[in-house]
């Protein structure tokens, strides 16, 4: 097998198997942030890519996709049930996003999670050629920094956490509170969202292992009796935000906007939310305020209609039926009560849509609803901002979603606080175009800097440095 200089190593691999209508079977490149996040970092130098295909049981040979070696890890049902659904979305993910679910700890699950972390780690140093770079990504391989440095000591291993990371007093939940923290210390640097999201893991280090940290660095005692510093710092991931411009500009997705108006039966105002089918994204909570805008004739149907894009997201796991369930008996009764034969109150999909849909409703939409109740950056509101080239349109935006630090012009909304929410929701109906433009100027300012070449450059940069440092034996 070739040997790759640069190999990134996350769940999934970048792409979604395709069944043709002739039955074969062929590969396209996935729509989400991830991979156009990596794709520039990648297309600079020889990759591969280390995931799962998608699949239970898919066990195929490494392969070639537009100049990456793709190179599938394979995994069982039960591997899924226990490690996927189980550690990953039915411990870690509640409890790293400030247990809203409540998060279940089983050891069967542990004992997976620490079985294909080190299947990954593996694969991982098989490919990755003498002293080349490891980037490892996201919760569900927080071990693979320290397998890996213990199978391959000469590569430089980078780490990407892309959620939350909790506040000491939560994150001593986790009976295995020690390994995990041993498994990211793998790394030689690892980069979270935001500047609280390291000073969380920071205090975690000191809490449990007493480390000293200075800044960005935590010294780690090596085991020749010295020490080996660990840079974790925050890195906040963005889009491409040219990409979005571009297909915004398009006549074909700008009569596509039109049309979407019109189809809604030219509402005056469109409230637009887009989002994974999650409980973290604060659905309920949106739709408790709209419903009771609807209830004290603060809005009225047709005259501002609610578009709610939920894409499906992990079905196998109790959490997530049990929000859809409730979602959706909300909005039956909401819409049961409001609709006329004309106009529908609030327009439910569960479905997912490829980007050019997506930018269409983004331009469409006079007010983007974003209320999530913790999110780790929540790319959602970067793209909204990026297709505005108008200065026009107003972002709702949670102050517990990561992009909050960044985009301080948005309405800045506290979810919980329904009353809140309801007077925002208003505020922003009727905003000036004065106003709406002033605020939107200085959020596209931030995206259009910060985009997802930079976050790629300065995580290299943070890299390159460790690996000098290494070569001159400082
Ligand atoms: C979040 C996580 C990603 C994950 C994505 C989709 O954005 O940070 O790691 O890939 O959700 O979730 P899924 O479970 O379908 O991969």
């Amino acid at each position: 097998m070739d040997r790759a200089d640069l190999v990134v190593v996350a769940n999934r691999l970048p792409v979604d198997r395709v069944v043709d209508t002739d039955g074969t079977e062929t590969w396209r490149r996935s729509p989400g942030g991830l991979v156009t996040a990596l794709e520039q970092v990648m297309a600079k130098t020889d990759g591969a890519w280390v995931g799962w295909g998608g699949k239970a049981d898919l066990d195929i040979e490494p392969f070639d996709f537009e100049g990456t070696l793709l190179v599938p890890v394979p995994l069982s049902a039960e591997d899924l049930k226990y490690y996927y659904e189980g550690f990953s979305n039915g411990t870690i993910w509640p409890l790293y996003h400030d247990v809203i679910a409540a998060p279940v700890y089983r050891r069967s699950w542990w004992d997976a999670y620490v079985r294909v972390n080190r299947r990954f780690a593996e694969a991982a140093a098989e490919v990755a050629d003498q002293e080349g770079f490891v980037w490892v990504q996201d919760y569900q391989l927080q071990l693979v920094p320290q397998m890996l440095r213990e199978l391959r000591p000469d590569l430089t291993i980078g780490y990407f956490h892309h959620i939350p990371f909790p506040a000491y007093g939560l994150y001593s939940q986790l009976p295995w509170r020690r390994q995990v923290l041993e498994g990211l210390l793998g790394a030689d640097v690892l980069g979270f969202q935001r500047v609280a999201d390291a000073g969380n893991f920071q205090r975690s280090v000191r809490r449990i292992f007493k480390y000293p940290t200075r800044a960005n660095e935590i010294e780690v005692p090596a085991g020749d009796g010295g020490s080996r510093s660990v840079i974790a710092a925050p890195f906040p991931i963005s889009i491409d935000a040219q990409a979005f411009i571009e297909l915004s500009q398009r006549p074909d997705i700008r009569a596509r906007a039109v049309e979407i108006r019109e189809q809604l039966g030219n509402p005056k105002k469109i409230l637009l939310g887009v989002d994974r089918l999650d409980y973290t994204k604060g659905i309920r909570h949106r739709l408790k305020a709209f419903g009771e805008l609807l209830d004290d004739g603060a809005v009225t149907v047709g005259e501002v209609a609610l578009v709610q894009i939920a894409s499906p997201s992990r079905p196998g796991v109790e959490a997530y039926q049990d929000l859809r369930d409730e979602i959706e008996l909300t909005v039956g009764r909401i819409n049961g009560d409001y609709d006329t034969m004309h106009h529908t109150a609030i327009r439910y999909l569960h479905q997912g849509f490829p980007r050019e849909e997506m930018v269409a409703l983004y331009l469409a939409a006079d007010v983007m609803l974003i209320t999530a109740l913790r999110d780790g950056m929540n790319l959602v509101a970067k793209e909204y901002v990026a297709v505005r080239t108008d200065n026009r349109g107003v972002l709702v935006l949670s102050e517990f979603a990561g992009a909050a630090d960044e985009l301080t012009t948005a309405l800045l909304v506290n979810p919980h606080d329904i009353d809140g929410m309801k007077d925002l929701i208003l505020r922003a109906i009727n905003m000036p175009e004065a106003e709406q433009s002033r605020r939107m100027r200085a959020m596209r300012r931030k995206v259009l800097e910060n985009d997802v070449e930079a976050w790629g450059r300065s995580f290299m940069k943070a890299v390159d440095a460790v690996r000098n440092k290494r070569a001159t034996g400082a």
